[in-house]
């Protein structure tokens, strides 16, 4: 399998993408200990079977994914370190295939027996319901990041902000990039237990119509088309969330963009964005 990895140079650079993105996390201080995961659909990358399936080990999964069986993703491992998956992508991610009708999935890594302390992220739930939902919708979406981006934490700790409306009258209001390139605004999920079917579900639904989610008191969850597409949309949302306690913690109310500011971002930029 390592050979056909190696020949796959498409495959190898999206590798080499999500190392360079999992050291940003680690840079911008998002990353504490094994904090964030990331997933790719790969499908499109892979030509026939990877190996011999029947070689490696295969889990059950906590609810069946139909629509993702036979395809694969590369996701990082849980409890790894961003900073290890810099420089380490495959010590510290993992190629799984979906099988058994999306009940379960095989890991196709270097260890073709069961390691028992390699295995998908405690999220993959929520990651795994999301490319579902892609593949059901049939958009272009391939990367999901999760990260614990501190200022977006920060703002979801304030007994003000917990409506998704007063979220995404800060996040546009704070910088015109935001309404630029998050049109849509940011989704918001109220505390939940983490690696939960729950968070997942309530995840999906907020993915109807954002493709940035803030969950409450941990982090935030993003899709797009590539691995640095995905992280960029973060980077905005979480700038915007920095800007608006940079004001506080300078002694003032932020003035934010007017309502005519804004109308005027979204005349002029939303054609470009479709
Ligand atoms: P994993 O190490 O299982 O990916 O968990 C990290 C995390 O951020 C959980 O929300
Ligand atoms: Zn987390």
């Amino acid at each position: 399998m390592k050979k056909r990895l190696k020949q796959n140079k498409k495959l190898e650079e999206i590798i080499l993408q999500v190392a360079e993105v999992a050291q940003y996390l680690w840079q911008k201080g998002w990353a504490e200990r094994n904090a964030g995961n990331i997933s790719v659909n790969i499908d499109h990358l892979i030509e026939g079977d990877l190996d011999d399936i029947s070689q490696y080990p295969d889990f059950e999964l906590p609810e069946p994914y139909p629509e993702l069986n036979n395809k694969y993703f590369f996701v990082t491992g849980t409890g790894k370190r961003m900073r290890d998956l810099a420089r380490s992508p495959l010590k510290n991610a993992l190629i799984i295939k979906v099988t058994n009708g999306g009940c379960s999935y095989h890991i196709f890594s270097r260890h073709k027996r069961n390691v028992p302390d390699f295995r998908p992220t405690s999220e993959l739930p929520t990651h795994l319901s999301i490319h579902q939902k892609i593949a059901l919708r049939g958009s272009s979406e391939k990367v999901v990041i999760h990260t614990h981006a501190n200022e977006l934490v920060a703002l979801t700790h304030s007994p003000d902000v917990k409506s998704k409306e007063i979220v995404n009258n800060i996040i546009w209001g704070m910088h015109p990039e935001a309404m630029v390139f998050i049109p849509k605004g940011v989704g918001f999920v109220p505390y939940i237990i983490p690696g939960s079917v729950d968070i997942a579900k309530e995840t999906l639904k907020e993915f109807n119509d954002h493709d940035v989610i803030l969950w409450e008191k941990h982090g935030v969850f993003a899709i797009g088309e590539s691995v640095f597409d995905t992280f960029d949309s973060i980077d905005i949302v979480s700038k915007s969330a920095k800007i608006w306690f940079m004001c506080k913690q300078a002694g003032f109310e932020p003035e934010g963009l007017t309502d005519k500011q804004l109308d005027e971002l979204k005349e002029t930029y939303t054609s470009l964005n479709k």
